[in-house]
């Protein structure tokens, strides 16, 4: 007999980010019942109808409004709640309001018996993720933040739109803080599995062009925020990417916040970087191999996540 097997998502906060996430949930079929909890119960309910009425076309799964009792035997808790930035605001501002929100909703999960996987996109998704492993006291691995899976995507986009080539097959990841101070790791970037830096000389793209285009991805969210008020569909899908590596238990390599315990020379801070990711959570932390511009970038990010998340959680 075919067990089918449970794949419960619990959402918390069902603002644009965590609405598009359901949506991304529901088309995608990552999980067989997805429950909804939010601040305002009328906006999840409004939601869970609209979204219930996309199932005939989609996977079976079951839609729901609940309360946290629904995480206590969720696989994984999402949680898209908190402030967003405003035009020209940065994530790191968000912090003193987004870590009294995570502290009370981490709590009330964590009471319930919660014993499955934290997904976190709240911002600062660094800081925040390494507080939700401290509060929920959960074991690292199987508390993720969305982390640099988005810029990385954003990259990819961008250069392959520069050298012409499928964004999928352009094998570069931004590092560090999902912020101002994330940078790419071009030294381990590959094409077809040409150094990127080489593929760029034969195309006569200089290192200035990809620090140009660099650039622009730390700023691309503050260019969306500012044209349309907030971002929404790019980081929803990273979040569903990452679903479906656990709930499908696929060992993808992606790049996302996690726990390091010495990488990079890091230590009890989260940061982004590549890792292999399962049912289990994370599997295995990637530590690429940084050139010197590069290991200074990562430590500067890391100073900077650090004396912000002193002040923050004084
Ligand atoms: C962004 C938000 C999710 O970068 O931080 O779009």
């Amino acid at each position: 007999m075919i067990t089918k097997q449970k794949r419960k998502i619990v959402l918390i906060g069902d603002g644009l980010v965590g609405s598009a996430y359901a949506f991304s949930v529901v088309q995608q079929g990552l999980a067989n019942e997805l429950v909804i909890i939010n601040k305002k119960p009328d906006r999840s309910m409004g939601d869970a109808l609209d979204l219930e009425d996309a199932t005939p076309f989609t996977a079976p799964v079951s839609v729901s409004t609940g309360r946290y009792k629904d995480c206590q035997d969720a696989d994984i808790v999402v949680i898209c709640a908190g402030a967003a930035q405003k035009p020209g605001e940065t994530r790191l501002q968000l912090v003193e309001k987004n870590l009294k929100i995570m502290k009370e909703i981490v709590q009330e999960v964590v009471n319930t018996g919660f014993k499955g996987i934290f997904l976190v996109a709240a911002n600062p998704v660094d800081i925040l993720t390494y507080a939700v492993q401290k509060i929920s006291d959960l074991p690292a691995n199987k508390v993720i933040g969305s982390g640099t899976s988005l810029d990385s995507a954003r990259l990819r986009v961008a250069l392959g739109k520069e050298f012409k080539v499928d964004p999928r097959d352009v094998r570069v990841d931004m590092l560090a803080e999902h912020g101002d101070s994330e940078f790419a790791a071009y030294s381990c970037a590959t094409i077809g599995g040409i150094p990127l830096l080489d593929y760029a000389a034969t195309m006569g793209i200089s290192i200035q062009r990809l620090q140009k285009i660099e650039d622009q991805i730390r700023n691309k969210a503050y260019d969306i925020i500012n044209r349309k008020g907030a971002t929404y569909y790019g980081v929803a899908t990273s979040l569903a990417r990452i679903t479906k590596a656990i709930m499908d238990d696929q060992n993808a390599v992606l790049p996302v916040s996690v726990y390091l315990n010495g990488e990079y020379g890091q230590k009890d801070i989260y940061l982004g970087t590549p890792v292999v990711i399962n049912r289990q959570g994370i599997r295995k932390v990637i530590e690429l191999p940084l050139n010197a511009r590069e290991q200074v970038s990562l430590a500067n990010s890391a100073k900077v996540l650090q004396e912000t998340t002193a002040n923050g959680m004084a």
